[in-house]
């Protein structure tokens, strides 16, 4: 079976064509990260506009590198929420329009479940349930335990902002440029993440698997306003100093949730799941017969239609 899915929700315009939930026959990427570098974030009106500019190249461009036409797509997908509602439109529309002319199913994803199936895309085995599942983006922190397809069972999530988003913020803080994750993480490289203790935010109780980074990120504007001269030093230990604390807190409350549910694997998701010493801390702290699994490919980390033509297979079968 082949869908055709669409995904808008931010600031990348998307479009791809998957077989049978994980065979990614194309999964074409229009950003408009450059206009947003600017800005120093996504500025929702200019987002949606680009959507609208770019979304009928990336469609036909689509089914042209899939080798289809619409008679081979059996159902579209299209991300309904969450996300900024004037890009989540542009695709709705198009996505709606496309099902009616060519007379398919339509079927509605939600973006965080896209990215949880982005683990499921170009994998010689497929995940195994009951798994637990970290995704971690710009706009989303959540932890899930998945028992079976489509059965989400949220255990927790962040109470104010998400992990990339904490990345964005202090690269704004910084003075670097947008978006923050993989500057700071570059960065991190040549510094050291010892000089600066910055607060690891473990909740209790209740909360013990929900996240809070605000704090974190006020920790660092005290040290920048502290420090008189921001030089190249100076900012890779600050990057490698808050890489660290955000990535011990994750790691650790993945381990906590490992620790209380029994589960075959542990997954990671979304923009941050890309970043290199999160994976490796997981690989250090988790018992090593747990079987660890992050997207196959960079591009199934950050927002592409691919995850969400997966999960919307996944759904329909079910
Ligand atoms: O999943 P995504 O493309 O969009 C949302 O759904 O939000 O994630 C984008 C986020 C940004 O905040 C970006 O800074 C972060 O993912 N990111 C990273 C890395 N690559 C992207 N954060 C840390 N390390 C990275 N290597
Ligand atoms: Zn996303």
């Amino acid at each position: 079976m082949k869908i055709f899915a669409i995904e808008t929700s931010c600031d990348e315009t998307s479009a791809a064509v998957v077989e049978d939930g994980v065979r990614v026959l194309s999964n074409i990427i229009a950003t408009s990260l450059d206009l947003h570098a600017k800005t120093g974030g996504v500025v929702p009106e200019v987002a949606a506009r680009e959507h609208l500019r770019q979304i009928s190249p990336v469609v036909d461009q689509a089914l042209f590198e899939a080798n289809c036409d619409w008679n081979d797509i059996d159902a579209i997908a299209v991300t309904t929420t969450p996300g900024l509602v004037g890009a989540l439109l542009v695709g709705v529309n198009t996505a709606q329009s496309l099902a009616y002319i060519h007379q398919k199913p339509l079927i509605r994803v939600n973006h965080i479940h896209g990215h949880i199936y982005a683990n499921f895309l170009e994998r010689s085995i497929p995940p195994a349930f009951p798994f637990l599942v970290l995704t971690v983006s710009g706009g989303h922190n959540e932890l899930m335990l998945m028992k079976g397809h489509h059965q989400f069972e949220s255990l927790g999530e962040t109470l104010d902002d998400a992990a990339g988003e904490a990345f964005d913020k202090v690269a704004r803080l910084l003075g670097l440029g947008y978006p923050g994750g993989p500057i700071i993480s570059k960065l991190a490289t040549n510094g050291d993440a010892s000089k600066y203790n910055f607060p690891r935010p473990m909740l209790k109780d209740e909360h013990r698997f929900d996240f809070s980074f605000s704090g974190l990120k006020s920790a660092v504007r005290r040290e920048v306003d502290r420090l008189a001269d921001l030089d190249d030093q100076v900012i890779a230990d600050l990057s490698a100093s808050f890489q660290e604390a955000v990535i011990e807190t994750l790691t650790d409350k993945l381990l906590l949730a490992y620790q209380e549910n029994e589960v075959a694997e542990v997954h990671l998701a979304g923009g941050v799941s890309a970043n290199r010493a999160l994976r490796k801390m997981l690989q250090e702290k988790m018992p090593s017969n747990t079987e660890i699994k992050w997207p196959v490919e960079q591009i199934f980390c950050t927002d592409n239609a691919a995850m969400i033509a997966s999960a919307a297979y996944f759904s329909l079968k079910k």
